[in-house]
């Protein structure tokens, strides 16, 4: 394994670490994915093993998946396989793939609702809502179809009675994104609670969404 290779899977450890430190995460938790070379999406990509907890993963323990779906490892792959590889294939903006079970992401998945334009800074991720996929069962090639299709012209997606998903140019957008997901989560959990919530109408998304694009964040593909 070559040095450049190490610290990207260790990356990738470290992504899954800070997501347990910051709450969102506990356990074998979720899974997080990353490209092996940005310039070059043939490569594939690293994504984390099944059942491993974070804390004592180590770099081998990581997969490397092809884009044709080969495996190569010590370790079994995430469940969750099907899902980052149909991602991978199908989003070239996708270079980094975090799935979380975060609890108020997947308090509103429970209610089977997109979260609706809120806040601001919904545009994040792409759009007026982050759209919650329908259910299917965990690893299979129907959650796969339904989080694609919840994730079109977005990098997020709640998936139903399961949790959140979040792509980024790079883990750390990926990580923090997580983070202003989930946090979109507790205000509409909250607001909700408390009364009637306003939701910004579509013509200052827009607006939103156009400072956004000078921000640096990187394009949203369909
Ligand atoms: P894995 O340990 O297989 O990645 O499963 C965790 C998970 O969150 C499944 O959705």
């Amino acid at each position: 394994m070559t040095e450049t290779e190490r610290s990207l899977r260790q990356a990738v450890i470290d992504t899954c670490i800070a997501l347990d430190a910051k709450g969102i995460n506990q356990g074998t938790s979720g899974n997080v994915s990353v490209r092996c070379q940005a310039a070059d999406p043939t490569t594939g990509f690293y994504l984390t093993p099944t059942s491993i907890p974070y804390a004592v993963m180590q770099p081998e323990d990581l997969v490397h998946v092809a884009l044709d779906g080969t495996v190569t490892g010590r370790a079994r792959p995430s469940s969750e396989l099907p899902f980052h590889l149909a991602i991978m294939r199908a989003r070239s903006d996708a270079q980094a793939i975090v799935h979380t079970h975060s609890t108020h992401a997947t308090a509103v998945s429970c209610l089977r609702q997109d979260i609706p334009a809120i806040h601001y800074l919904v545009a994040l991720f792409g759009g007026n809502s982050i759209r919650c996929a329908d259910y299917a069962t965990f690893g299979t090639e129907e959650l796969s179809a339904h989080v694609i299709k919840a994730l079109q012209r977005r990098r997020a997606a709640l998936m139903a009675n399961h949790g959140l998903i979040v792509l980024g140019k790079n883990l750390a957008q990926a990580l923090a994104f997580t983070v202003e997901a989930e946090q979109l989560a507790v205000l509409w959990l909250r607001a909700r609670a408390a009364g009637q919530p306003i939701i910004l109408p579509d013509d200052e998304m827009e607006r939103v969404l156009a400072k956004f694009a000078d921000y640096g964040y990187g394009p949203v593909e369909s």
